[in-house]
C-alpha cells in the first residue's frame, strides 16, 4: 500500500517534470538558483520559458471587494472594483507539460490598485507544500533524478518521504490527484501566512484561498485519456462564452497555535473564513502575461509576509526566472 502510494506520486512526478539528469543529494542550505537549477534538471532547460509552470494561460478581469472587519483600512479592499491580470499554469519546466495527466494547477493574480500599488496571489492547487523548508523540498526532488544509467530508484525516495513527515501529506494529496477538468473549475490555495497591520492596530493573521464559483471538478482518468493532448485554453474560452466564470478569495484567519512558518502542514478546517472579493475573468488568451512576475511577496500597502522559509525563497528563485528569461535563457 505505501509502497504504490509512493509509486504513483512517483509516476505524478516524472510526468509532470520529465526527469533527464543525475541524481545529487544534498545537506547544504539551499539557495533559489540551486532550487532553479533543479527545475531545470527535472524538466529540461527551455529558453524563454519560465523555469516553473512553463506551460500557462493569461486572462484578464475584475476584482470586487468584500470590506470587513479584519482587513479594516486595507486600500486592497477599500477601492471598489479593480483591474486583474492572470496567468493559470500547469506545473513542471516544459512549456509541453501533460494537461491529461493529474497534478500540479497553479494560478498567479495581480490585482492594481489606482496608485500603482500591485497585489499579487499566487497558488497552486494542493492544500500543503512539499516539505517545510527549501533543504527538504529540494532533497526530495534530488531523489527523483536519474542516476547516470537513466534510472531512479523509488526506494531511494520512499525512504527520504520516510525521514521527512513534513512531506508526507503533500505525497498524499499527490497520490489522490485527478486531472483539472478547467483552470475555471480548480481551487487554488496560498499555502503560506501572511500578515495585515489594520489601520485600528489589530494584526490580522491569514491563509487564503481562491475557490471557483463554477464548482470544483475533475477528470476520471479515462475521461482524461479521452481528451485531446492541450483542453485546457479551450475549455476555459469556451466557458468564459457560456457562462461566468469567477472565483471567490477567501482568508482563513489563524490562532497563535496555528504555524506561520510552515506551509507543509494545513489550519484546523475550522477556523473563520472572510471573503475578501470576487474576482470576475472576462479575457484569456495572449501573451499579456508573458513579462509578469507573480512573486507572492508583492503585496499592497498593510500585507506583509510571514517568515516562511518557502515564502522567502519564492521572490529570488521567481526573480532569476524572470531574469533568464527574458534574457532568453
Ligand atoms: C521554494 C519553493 C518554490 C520555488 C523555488 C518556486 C519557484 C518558481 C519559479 C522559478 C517560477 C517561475 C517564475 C517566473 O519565471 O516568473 C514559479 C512559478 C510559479 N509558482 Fe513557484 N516556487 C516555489 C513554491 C511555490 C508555491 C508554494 C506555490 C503555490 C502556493 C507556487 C506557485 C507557483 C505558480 C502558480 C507559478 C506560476 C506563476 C506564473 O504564472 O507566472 N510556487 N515558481
Amino acid at each position: 500500500m505505501k509502497h504504490n502510494l509512493i509509486t504513483s506520486s512517483l509516476t505524478a512526478f516524472f510526468l509532470l517534470a520529465g526527469a533527464t539528469s543525475t541524481a545529487s543529494a544534498s545537506d547544504k542550505k539551499i539557495e533559489a538558483n540551486d532550487l532553479v537549477e533543479m527545475f531545470e534538471k527535472l524538466g529540461g532547460k527551455h529558453p524563454g520559458y519560465r523555469k516553473a509552470h512553463a506551460k500557462g494561460l493569461c486572462a484578464s478581469g475584475t476584482f470586487v471587494p468584500a470590506p470587513n472587519k479584519y482587513f479594516t483600512g486595507a486600500a486592497l479592499l477599500s477601492n471598489g472594483e479593480l483591474p486583474v491580470s492572470m496567468r493559470f499554469s500547469v506545473g513542471g519546466a516544459s512549456p509541453s507539460s501533460d494537461e491529461k495527466a493529474p497534478g500540479t494547477r497553479g494560478m498567479g493574480m495581480q490585482i492594481q490598485l489606482p496608485d500603482g500599488a500591485l497585489h499579487t496571489f499566487t497558488g497552486n492547487n494542493f492544500p500543503v507544500f512539499a516539505g517545510k523548508n527549501p533543504e527538504i523540498f529540494h532533497g526530495f526532488l534530488s531523489t527523483l533524478l536519474p542516476d547516470e544509467n537513466g534510472k531512479s530508484d523509488p526506494a531511494k525516495t520512499m525512504a527520504f518521504i520516510q525521514q521527512n513527515p513534513s512531506l508526507q501529506a503533500h505525497v498524499m494529496w499527490n497520490k489522490n490527484a485527478k486531472t483539472a477538468a478547467s483552470f475555471a473549475n480548480t481551487e487554488f490555495f496560498g499555502l503560506h501566512t501572511f500578515y495585515f497591520d489594520q489601520a485600528n492596530e489589530q494584526q490580522t493573521k491569514f491563509r487564503w484561498n481562491i475557490k471557483p464559483n463554477l464548482g470544483v471538478k475533475t477528470l476520471e482518468k479515462a475521461e482524461a485519456d479521452s481528451m485531446p493532448t492541450e483542453f485546457l485554453a479551450n475549455t476555459f474560452a469556451q466557458q468564459l462564452k457560456d457562462e461566468t466564470v469567477s472565483f471567490t478569495i477567501m482568508a482563513s484567519l489563524g490562532e497563535a497555535q496555528d504555524s506561520d512558518i510552515d506551509p507543509s502542514q494545513q489550519w484546523p478546517s475550522e477556523r473563520p473564513q472572510v471573503t475578501l472579493g470576487t474576482v470576475t475573468v472576462k479575457t484569456s488568451g495572449g501573451d499579456a502575461c508573458n513579462n509578469t512576475n507573480f512573486d507572492p511577496n508583492v503585496m499592497s500597502a498593510g500585507f506583509t509576509p510571514s517568515a516562511d522559509p518557502i515564502l522567502r525563497m519564492r521572490s529570488p528563485a521567481y526573480a532569476i526566472s524572470f531574469g533568464k528569461r527574458l534574457s532568453g535563457q
